[in-house]
Protein backbone atom coordinates (compact mmCIF):
# COMPACT_ATOMS: atom_id res chain seq x y z
CA UNK A 1 0.00 0.00 0.00
CA UNK A 2 0.97 4.10 -0.31
CA UNK A 3 2.59 5.14 3.07
CA UNK A 4 1.88 8.79 3.16
CA UNK A 5 5.37 10.79 3.11
CA UNK A 6 5.21 12.25 7.29
CA UNK A 7 7.54 15.56 6.88
CA UNK A 8 7.49 15.53 10.49
CA UNK A 9 8.43 11.56 11.14
CA UNK A 10 10.81 12.32 8.38
CA UNK A 11 12.85 14.43 10.58
CA UNK A 12 12.39 12.94 13.61
CA UNK A 13 14.46 9.69 11.99
CA UNK A 14 14.61 6.62 14.07
CA UNK A 15 13.35 8.65 16.76
CA UNK A 16 9.89 9.15 19.16
CA UNK A 17 10.36 12.74 19.54
CA UNK A 18 13.01 16.05 17.94
CA UNK A 19 13.75 16.35 21.63
CA UNK A 20 15.58 12.63 22.05
CA UNK A 21 16.99 12.97 18.87
CA UNK A 22 18.58 16.71 20.08
CA UNK A 23 19.62 15.48 22.79
CA UNK A 24 21.15 12.35 20.84
CA UNK A 25 22.94 14.94 18.62
CA UNK A 26 25.14 16.67 21.09
CA UNK A 27 28.85 14.60 20.10
CA UNK A 28 28.29 16.23 16.89
CA UNK A 29 26.30 19.45 17.85
CA UNK A 30 29.28 20.14 20.19
CA UNK A 31 32.10 19.31 18.04
CA UNK A 32 30.36 21.68 15.44
CA UNK A 33 30.64 24.62 18.62
CA UNK A 34 34.14 23.90 18.42
CA UNK A 35 35.60 23.42 15.09
CA UNK A 36 38.32 25.46 14.52
CA UNK A 37 37.88 27.16 17.87
CA UNK A 38 40.32 25.79 20.16
CA UNK A 39 44.69 25.35 19.47
CA UNK A 40 45.49 22.98 21.81
CA UNK A 41 48.56 22.51 19.82
CA UNK A 42 49.88 25.81 21.23
CA UNK A 43 47.60 25.53 24.55
CA UNK A 44 45.63 28.58 23.87
CA UNK A 45 41.35 29.56 22.58
CA UNK A 46 41.74 30.38 18.81
CA UNK A 47 38.15 31.98 18.58
CA UNK A 48 39.00 33.65 15.05
CA UNK A 49 35.91 34.70 14.94
CA UNK A 50 37.35 37.93 16.68
CA UNK A 51 40.30 40.12 15.96
CA UNK A 52 43.53 39.22 18.79
CA UNK A 53 42.96 42.19 21.48
CA UNK A 54 39.22 42.45 20.91
CA UNK A 55 38.19 42.38 24.37
CA UNK A 56 41.94 44.02 26.29
CA UNK A 57 39.78 46.72 27.45
CA UNK A 58 37.13 45.04 29.04
CA UNK A 59 36.39 45.44 32.77
CA UNK A 60 33.47 43.85 33.24
CA UNK A 61 30.75 41.68 31.51
CA UNK A 62 27.24 41.61 32.40
CA UNK A 63 25.07 38.76 30.28
CA UNK A 64 21.61 38.90 29.62
CA UNK A 65 19.31 35.83 28.50
CA UNK A 66 15.72 34.51 29.70
CA UNK A 67 14.56 30.69 30.50
CA UNK A 68 17.78 28.25 29.22
CA UNK A 69 19.51 30.73 27.89
CA UNK A 70 19.66 32.47 31.02
CA UNK A 71 20.95 29.43 32.99
CA UNK A 72 23.74 28.93 30.17
CA UNK A 73 24.53 32.77 30.84
CA UNK A 74 24.83 32.08 34.19
CA UNK A 75 27.13 29.78 33.69
CA UNK A 76 29.61 31.70 31.38
CA UNK A 77 29.42 34.24 34.10
CA UNK A 78 30.89 32.14 36.55
CA UNK A 79 33.34 30.68 34.69
CA UNK A 80 34.42 34.11 33.83
CA UNK A 81 34.66 35.11 37.51
CA UNK A 82 36.72 32.22 37.86
CA UNK A 83 38.80 33.06 35.18
CA UNK A 84 38.88 36.54 37.05
CA UNK A 85 36.51 39.10 35.09
CA UNK A 86 34.51 40.61 36.78
CA UNK A 87 30.83 39.14 35.71
CA UNK A 88 27.13 38.65 35.96
CA UNK A 89 24.38 37.24 34.58
CA UNK A 90 20.83 39.16 34.52
CA UNK A 91 17.37 37.94 33.47
CA UNK A 92 17.02 39.99 30.20
CA UNK A 93 12.87 40.83 31.94
CA UNK A 94 14.39 42.54 34.66
CA UNK A 95 17.27 44.48 32.89
CA UNK A 96 15.08 47.32 32.75
CA UNK A 97 14.54 47.81 36.46
CA UNK A 98 17.89 45.83 37.54
CA UNK A 99 20.43 46.92 35.08
CA UNK A 100 24.01 47.82 36.96
CA UNK A 101 25.56 50.84 35.37
CA UNK A 102 26.99 50.67 32.46
CA UNK A 103 30.14 52.33 31.21
CA UNK A 104 32.41 51.94 28.04
CA UNK A 105 34.17 49.27 28.94
CA UNK A 106 31.45 46.72 30.06
CA UNK A 107 30.61 44.15 27.46
CA UNK A 108 27.41 43.34 27.50
CA UNK A 109 26.72 39.66 26.19
CA UNK A 110 23.27 38.67 24.95
CA UNK A 111 22.72 34.72 24.90
CA UNK A 112 19.55 33.56 23.04
CA UNK A 113 19.19 30.61 21.02
CA UNK A 114 16.63 31.96 18.34
CA UNK A 115 18.03 35.61 18.73
CA UNK A 116 14.32 36.91 18.79
CA UNK A 117 13.68 36.96 22.02
CA UNK A 118 11.69 39.99 22.90
CA UNK A 119 13.03 40.17 26.45
CA UNK A 120 16.35 39.42 25.07
CA UNK A 121 16.12 42.43 22.53
CA UNK A 122 14.67 44.78 24.60
CA UNK A 123 17.90 44.23 27.09
CA UNK A 124 20.43 44.41 24.47
CA UNK A 125 18.76 47.97 23.00
CA UNK A 126 18.78 49.66 26.66
CA UNK A 127 22.64 48.13 26.97
CA UNK A 128 23.58 49.44 23.56
CA UNK A 129 21.94 53.33 24.37
CA UNK A 130 23.51 53.27 27.89
CA UNK A 131 27.03 53.03 25.76
CA UNK A 132 28.01 49.38 26.27
CA UNK A 133 29.72 47.36 23.78
CA UNK A 134 27.42 44.48 22.87
CA UNK A 135 27.67 40.93 21.92
CA UNK A 136 25.20 38.22 20.99
CA UNK A 137 25.94 34.50 21.57
CA UNK A 138 23.18 32.56 19.34
CA UNK A 139 22.13 29.51 16.98
CA UNK A 140 21.10 31.50 14.54
CA UNK A 141 23.02 33.39 11.80
CA UNK A 142 21.11 36.76 10.62
CA UNK A 143 18.92 36.89 13.67
CA UNK A 144 18.10 40.20 15.23
CA UNK A 145 20.06 39.70 18.37
CA UNK A 146 22.85 38.77 15.77
CA UNK A 147 22.49 41.68 13.86
CA UNK A 148 22.02 44.23 16.35
CA UNK A 149 25.03 43.37 18.47
CA UNK A 150 27.86 44.63 17.70
CA UNK A 151 29.99 41.24 17.16
CA UNK A 152 28.24 37.48 17.27
CA UNK A 153 29.49 34.09 17.88
CA UNK A 154 27.52 31.45 16.31
CA UNK A 155 27.05 28.10 18.49
CA UNK A 156 26.24 26.16 15.40
CA UNK A 157 24.28 23.67 17.06
CA UNK A 158 22.44 22.95 14.09
CA UNK A 159 18.03 23.57 13.71
CA UNK A 160 16.86 22.87 17.48
CA UNK A 161 12.78 21.86 16.98
CA UNK A 162 11.80 20.33 20.37
CA UNK A 163 10.71 23.51 22.35
CA UNK A 164 12.56 22.26 25.21
CA UNK A 165 16.57 23.39 24.72
CA UNK A 166 18.63 20.64 25.07
CA UNK A 167 21.36 20.70 22.33
CA UNK A 168 21.96 24.35 21.96
CA UNK A 169 22.18 24.95 26.03
CA UNK A 170 25.14 22.47 25.78
CA UNK A 171 26.54 24.35 23.13
CA UNK A 172 26.29 27.75 24.45
CA UNK A 173 27.65 26.82 27.77
CA UNK A 174 30.36 25.33 25.95
CA UNK A 175 31.07 28.70 23.82
CA UNK A 176 30.77 30.82 27.17
CA UNK A 177 33.23 28.64 28.82
CA UNK A 178 35.67 28.98 25.48
CA UNK A 179 34.69 32.71 25.21
CA UNK A 180 35.34 33.56 28.87
CA UNK A 181 38.76 32.03 28.99
CA UNK A 182 39.34 34.58 25.74
CA UNK A 183 38.28 37.54 27.38
CA UNK A 184 40.38 36.41 30.30
CA UNK A 185 43.52 36.23 28.34
CA UNK A 186 42.67 38.95 25.93
CA UNK A 187 42.25 41.26 29.48
CA UNK A 188 45.14 39.63 32.18
CA UNK A 189 47.23 38.49 29.34
CA UNK A 190 48.50 35.00 31.17
CA UNK A 191 46.65 32.21 29.97
CA UNK A 192 45.31 30.36 33.31
CA UNK A 193 47.07 27.52 34.55
CA UNK A 194 44.53 24.54 33.57
CA UNK A 195 43.91 25.84 30.15
CA UNK A 196 45.99 22.75 28.67
CA UNK A 197 43.98 20.35 30.51
CA UNK A 198 40.26 22.51 29.89
CA UNK A 199 41.61 22.13 26.02
CA UNK A 200 41.98 18.12 26.10
CA UNK A 201 39.04 17.70 27.61
CA UNK A 202 36.94 20.40 25.73
CA UNK A 203 38.07 18.06 22.72
CA UNK A 204 37.33 15.09 24.75
CA UNK A 205 33.36 16.25 25.37
CA UNK A 206 31.77 14.89 22.63
CA UNK A 207 33.00 11.45 22.56
CA UNK A 208 32.45 11.64 26.69
CA UNK A 209 28.88 12.51 25.57
CA UNK A 210 28.90 9.44 23.49
CA UNK A 211 29.61 7.04 25.77
CA UNK A 212 27.19 8.49 28.60
CA UNK A 213 24.17 8.23 26.01
CA UNK A 214 25.20 4.57 25.53
CA UNK A 215 25.61 3.87 29.04
CA UNK A 216 22.73 6.18 30.80
CA UNK A 217 20.38 4.65 33.46
CA UNK A 218 18.06 7.65 33.21
CA UNK A 219 15.23 6.05 31.88
CA UNK A 220 15.50 3.51 34.88
CA UNK A 221 15.44 6.56 37.17
CA UNK A 222 12.84 8.44 35.30
CA UNK A 223 10.31 4.95 36.02
CA UNK A 224 11.48 4.82 39.77
CA UNK A 225 10.33 7.86 41.03
CA UNK A 226 7.89 8.66 38.57
CA UNK A 227 4.96 9.73 41.15
CA UNK A 228 6.49 11.75 42.94
CA UNK A 229 5.26 14.68 44.51
CA UNK A 230 8.21 16.91 43.19
CA UNK A 231 11.53 17.02 42.33
CA UNK A 232 14.81 19.21 43.82
CA UNK A 233 17.90 19.29 41.86
CA UNK A 234 20.87 20.78 43.96
CA UNK A 235 24.30 22.07 42.71
CA UNK A 236 26.97 24.55 43.90
CA UNK A 237 29.53 26.34 41.98
CA UNK A 238 28.94 25.46 38.15
CA UNK A 239 26.79 22.83 39.53
CA UNK A 240 24.10 25.45 40.62
CA UNK A 241 22.83 26.63 36.36
CA UNK A 242 23.05 22.84 35.97
CA UNK A 243 20.60 22.42 38.97
CA UNK A 244 18.44 24.94 37.79
CA UNK A 245 18.45 23.77 34.15
CA UNK A 246 17.47 20.38 35.46
CA UNK A 247 14.56 21.59 36.90
CA UNK A 248 13.67 23.39 34.15
CA UNK A 249 13.75 20.95 31.83
CA UNK A 250 12.09 18.57 33.89
CA UNK A 251 9.02 20.93 34.94
CA UNK A 252 8.61 22.05 31.49
CA UNK A 253 8.09 18.52 29.77
CA UNK A 254 6.43 16.77 32.71
CA UNK A 255 3.94 19.31 33.50
CA UNK A 256 5.32 18.58 37.60
CA UNK A 257 6.69 20.65 40.21
CA UNK A 258 10.43 20.85 40.00
CA UNK A 259 12.84 23.35 41.36
CA UNK A 260 16.53 23.65 41.37
CA UNK A 261 18.69 24.84 44.43
CA UNK A 262 21.90 26.29 45.50
CA UNK A 263 23.34 23.18 47.43
CA UNK A 264 23.65 25.14 50.52
CA UNK A 265 20.20 26.80 50.09
CA UNK A 266 17.94 23.67 51.29
CA UNK A 267 18.94 24.09 55.11
CA UNK A 268 17.62 27.98 54.27
CA UNK A 269 14.05 27.19 53.89
CA UNK A 270 13.46 24.64 51.17
CA UNK A 271 14.29 21.42 53.51
CA UNK A 272 10.49 21.83 54.62
CA UNK A 273 9.39 20.63 51.89
CA UNK A 274 11.62 17.14 51.90
CA UNK A 275 9.73 14.08 52.17
CA UNK A 276 10.20 10.94 50.75
CA UNK A 277 8.33 12.11 48.08
CA UNK A 278 10.94 14.76 47.19
CA UNK A 279 13.40 13.17 45.37
CA UNK A 280 16.86 15.08 45.40
CA UNK A 281 19.16 14.99 42.09
CA UNK A 282 22.58 16.21 43.60
CA UNK A 283 25.26 17.09 40.94
CA UNK A 284 28.97 17.01 41.75
CA UNK A 285 31.19 18.76 39.87
CA UNK A 286 34.77 18.43 41.53
CA UNK A 287 34.46 21.78 43.14
CA UNK A 288 34.08 21.52 47.00
CA UNK A 289 31.72 18.71 46.99
CA UNK A 290 31.73 17.66 50.23
CA UNK A 291 29.50 20.90 50.54
CA UNK A 292 26.65 19.28 48.25
CA UNK A 293 26.70 15.69 49.46
CA UNK A 294 26.35 16.98 53.47
CA UNK A 295 23.73 18.80 52.08
CA UNK A 296 21.72 15.73 50.10
CA UNK A 297 22.48 13.68 53.44
CA UNK A 298 20.57 16.49 55.42
CA UNK A 299 17.71 15.41 52.47
CA UNK A 300 18.26 11.98 52.96
CA UNK A 301 17.87 11.91 56.37
CA UNK A 302 13.97 13.17 56.14
CA UNK A 303 13.57 10.52 53.77
CA UNK A 304 14.21 12.10 50.45
CA UNK A 305 15.89 9.36 48.01
CA UNK A 306 19.02 11.39 47.02
CA UNK A 307 19.89 10.34 43.06
CA UNK A 308 23.75 11.20 42.65
CA UNK A 309 25.33 13.04 39.12
CA UNK A 310 28.99 12.13 39.38
CA UNK A 311 31.68 9.94 38.19
CA UNK A 312 32.22 6.09 39.31
CA UNK A 313 34.00 6.21 42.27
CA UNK A 314 33.23 9.12 43.71
CA UNK A 315 32.50 9.28 47.76
CA UNK A 316 28.59 10.22 46.61
CA UNK A 317 27.94 7.05 45.13
CA UNK A 318 27.85 4.81 48.43
CA UNK A 319 26.14 7.86 50.06
CA UNK A 320 23.00 7.96 47.63
CA UNK A 321 20.16 6.29 46.86
CA UNK A 322 20.76 6.38 43.33
CA UNK A 323 23.84 6.92 40.67
CA UNK A 324 23.73 8.83 37.48
CA UNK A 325 27.35 7.89 36.35
CA UNK A 326 29.27 10.81 34.33
CA UNK A 327 32.98 10.64 33.07
CA UNK A 328 35.66 11.70 35.00
CA UNK A 329 36.57 15.57 33.32
CA UNK A 330 37.28 18.63 34.94
CA UNK A 331 34.96 20.99 36.98
CA UNK A 332 34.55 23.27 34.06
CA UNK A 333 32.91 21.03 32.41
CA UNK A 334 31.67 18.09 34.76
CA UNK A 335 28.21 20.24 34.98
CA UNK A 336 27.32 19.77 31.18
CA UNK A 337 27.93 16.03 31.23
CA UNK A 338 25.91 15.62 34.36
CA UNK A 339 23.49 17.98 32.57
CA UNK A 340 23.02 15.41 29.73
CA UNK A 341 22.04 12.84 31.99
CA UNK A 342 19.02 14.56 33.38
CA UNK A 343 18.01 15.52 29.90
CA UNK A 344 17.31 12.16 29.59
CA UNK A 345 15.69 12.06 32.94
CA UNK A 346 13.23 14.65 32.24
CA UNK A 347 12.83 12.82 28.59
CA UNK A 348 12.12 9.77 29.99
CA UNK A 349 9.61 10.98 33.04
CA UNK A 350 7.55 13.27 30.46
CA UNK A 351 7.38 9.94 27.95
CA UNK A 352 5.85 7.98 30.93
CA UNK A 353 3.21 10.76 31.27
CA UNK A 354 3.28 10.56 27.32
CA UNK A 355 2.84 14.15 27.43
CA UNK A 356 3.31 15.96 23.73
CA UNK A 357 6.60 16.53 24.29
CA UNK A 358 8.28 18.38 21.34
CA UNK A 359 5.39 20.94 22.34
CA UNK A 360 4.77 21.40 25.65
CA UNK A 361 1.27 23.03 26.45
CA UNK A 362 1.31 27.21 27.37
CA UNK A 363 5.24 26.83 25.69
CA UNK A 364 6.77 28.45 22.28
CA UNK A 365 10.34 27.94 21.03
CA UNK A 366 10.95 31.80 20.58
CA UNK A 367 8.86 34.33 22.84
CA UNK A 368 8.97 36.91 20.85
CA UNK A 369 6.48 39.17 22.89
CA UNK A 370 7.51 40.53 25.70
C1 LIG B 1 13.90 26.41 27.48
O1 LIG B 1 13.79 25.02 27.26
C2 LIG B 1 12.82 27.18 26.79
N1 LIG B 1 12.68 26.79 25.43
C3 LIG B 1 12.94 28.67 27.05
O2 LIG B 1 13.23 28.88 28.42
C4 LIG B 1 14.05 29.38 26.23
O3 LIG B 1 15.32 28.97 26.68
C5 LIG B 1 13.90 30.91 26.44
O4 LIG B 1 12.61 31.29 25.99
C6 LIG B 1 14.98 31.71 25.72
O5 LIG B 1 14.89 31.47 24.33
P1 LIG B 1 16.15 31.97 23.42
O6 LIG B 1 17.34 31.17 23.86
O7 LIG B 1 15.74 31.69 22.02
O8 LIG B 1 16.35 33.44 23.71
Amino acid sequence: ETVEWDPEQAGKGEYDHFMLKEITEQPTSLAQALEGRIDSANGRIALADFEPGTFADVDSVQFVACGTSYHAALYGSLVLNQAGIRSTALLANEYSVSAPPVDDDTLVIAVSQSGETADTLAALRQATAAGADTLTVTNVVGSTAAREADDALFIRAGPEIGVAATKTFSSQAVMLTLLAQRIAADRLGDPPADLEALLAELEAMPGRIERLLDESTARGIADRYSDSESYFFIGRGLGFPVALEGALKFKEITYEHAEGFASGELKHGPLALVTPETPVFAIFTGQEDEKTLKNAEEAQTRGAPVIAVCPDGHPAVDAADEHLAIPETVPDLAGLLANVQLQLVSYYAADLLDRPIDKPRNLAKSVTVE
